[in-house]
């Protein structure tokens, strides 16, 4: 049998890290956060202190990075997801973190993706492919509400603008910018809570598988 692949796009806190998380252990298939791939990259060049535009720097980072070893709570501050996004703009740097997560994506019995990319050009053949979304506001809450919950200090506006910043680097850059590939099916989570999203996903994959 050939993997069952789920590709998950959206942009920043539009629920879709939750959601495959959900789906990954409701199927059976592996998960990856195909975002903290970038962030791992970014990690690296912060901690050396390196431009997050030197390109060779950036694409050795990239070649070293192992995916056993993302580790979510040191890559999930807001500085390295800012980085994170400035770094994803290297085609080369995506060239190399594609093809690790392809590698991840066709092995037995199958693999929920999330990222920007994931079902237009890193799994293009997935069984389902699912666009999240969410009002920025609604966006922008629900990342505050992270934050405040973990004992971190945050305010609204900041993480609105951050939020904002973030989606049109991801949409305008010339690569793999953040799209519904045309046939995904569009989930606009502004009305639901994590419940309501992963039974209407699941009932989507259902339907497709
Ligand atoms: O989803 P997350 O916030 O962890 O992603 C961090 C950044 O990594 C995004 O803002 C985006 O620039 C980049 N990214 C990407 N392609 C992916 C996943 C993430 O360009 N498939």
């Amino acid at each position: 049998a050939a993997p069952l692949v789920i590709a998950i796009d959206g942009p920043a806190a539009s629920g879709k890290g939750t959601l495959a998380r959900r789906l990954a252990a409701h199927y059976g298939l592996r998960h990856l956060d195909t975002g903290l791939t970038y962030r791992a990259v970014a990690q690296r060049m912060l901690a050396y202190g390196l431009p997050l535009d030197n390109v060779s720097a950036a694409e050795t980072a990239a070649g070293q990075l192992d995916l056993a070893q993302l580790d979510r709570d040191l890559l999930s501050t807001h500085v390295i997801g800012e980085a994170a996004s400035k770094v994803a703009v290297m085609a080369s740097v995506r060239a190399i973190l594609v093809e690790a997560q392809r590698a991840f994506a066709s092995a037995l019995p199958g693999a929920v993706l999330d990222g920007r990319d994931i079902g237009t050009v890193v799994c293009p053949d997935a069984a389902v492919k699912l666009y999240a979304t969410a009002s920025a506001d609604v966006r922008a809450t629900r990342r505050l509400h992270e934050i405040l919950d973990r004992g971190g200090a945050a305010d609204y506006a900041t993480i609105l603008a951050d939020i904002e910043r973030r989606d049109a680097r991801d949409m305008g850059r010339a690569d793999s910018p953040l799209r519904p590939a045309a046939d995904a099916h569009l989930l606009d989570t502004s009305e639901m809570d994590i419940e309501t999203a992963f039974q209407t996903a699941k009932a989507i994959i259902d339907d497709a598988i």
